[in-house]
């Protein structure tokens, strides 16, 4: 039965039961519309974070911009309604950043029902951090991964847009899989990472290229990561190159350890660091991006 059929009978069946007596008015019935955001004029903001190269540190640049954006004491100026979504369709790195097991619930668990997709299935594979970040992890099974079409990722993006202030995208760098392009469509603001060194942006070049074949005049960020580490390549040459200002630097930090290790509650606590710093930084300049 359709969802959101079932609710309005349920709230049916509440009219008609043995409160007669009392003042009805009083009493309005359960509607779906109580349970999620439905404002038609809502639109929350789509992030969507893709690195040039493997390695560069996409995932953990998302991660932290998540974790970031559903904590406010951290970034007092975001409210906590941020979801991160593993685009890594097939055994992303998302769940183990987080420490999750295999028991949670995943993306995989829609293929049953991609052509049926309702705010209630989605959220049915969201999974809450214990600071309050929503995820949809990847799955880790391939045939299940190979189910999603483009247009499923683009549906889901789209219901979730209308539930969450923020939703955070980890890109897989390879423009052939479905959900890399849906990826890049869907993003209100798309991040590409690059590391200072030789091969990252020589395919960072690329990858521009083929991200505005993909979708005309699309605003993309520069972000250098690990900006500090030695490289041979200075800033000013990587946007000479590339004929794109650099958005923002994220420093490399080498203390860190494991570092999500309370499914990321231990960002919180250490904003000591420049590299949690910085990424604050990402998150307020992304989130207040305005195209004028
Ligand atoms: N600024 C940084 N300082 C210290 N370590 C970092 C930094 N950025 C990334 N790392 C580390 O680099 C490694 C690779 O990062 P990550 O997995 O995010 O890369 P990726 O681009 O998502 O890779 P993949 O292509 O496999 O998805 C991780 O161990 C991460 O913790
Ligand atoms: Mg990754």
């Amino acid at each position: 039965m359709d969802d959101n059929k079932k609710f309005k009978d349920e709230s049916m069946s509440n009219k008609n039961s043995n409160i007669e007596n009392v003042e009805m008015s009083r009493y309005k019935p359960l509607n779906i519309e109580d349970f999620y955001i439905t404002d038609d004029n809502f639109e929350g903001k789509v992030i969507g974070v893709i690195g040039s190269k493997g390695g560069v540190g996409t995932t953990f640049i998302t991660s932290h911009l998540a974790v970031i954006c559903s904590k406010n004491d951290i970034a007092n100026d975001f409210e906590s309604e941020a979801i991160l979504v593993d685009l890594n369709l097939e055994n992303g790195d998302i769940k183990t950043i987080f420490n999750q097991t295999d028991h949670a619930k995943d993306i995989g668990d829609l293929t049953p029902i991609l052509n049926e997709l309702s705010n209630i299935s989605v959220e049915n594979v969201v999974e809450k951090t214990n600071n309050g970040l929503s995820i949809i992890f990847s799955t880790n099974n391939l045939e299940k991964a190979k189910e999603f079409k483009e247009g499923n990722i683009n549906h889901i993006v789209k219901i979730l847009k209308k539930l969450y202030k923020y939703v955070f995208l980890d890109i897989p760098n390879n423009l052939n899989l479905c959900s890399a392009k849906a990826g890049i469509n869907v993003s209100d603001e798309l991040i590409l990472i690059t590391i200072p060194h030789l091969l990252s942006v020589i395919r960072c070049n690329h990858l521009l290229e083929q991200i505005n074949s993909l979708k005309n005049g699309a605003i993309t960020h520069l972000v250098v990561n690990r900006s500090d580490s030695f490289s041979a390549i200075s800033l000013k040459h990587i946007e000479q190159f590339l004929k794109v200002p650099i958005f923002k630097t994220i420093p490399e930090d080498l203390t860190l350890g494991i570092m999500f290790e309370q499914k990321g509650t231990i960002l919180s606590n250490r904003t000591d660091l420049s590299l949690i710093r910085s990424m604050g930084d990402l998150a307020r300049k992304i989130l207040n991006f305005k195209n004028s």
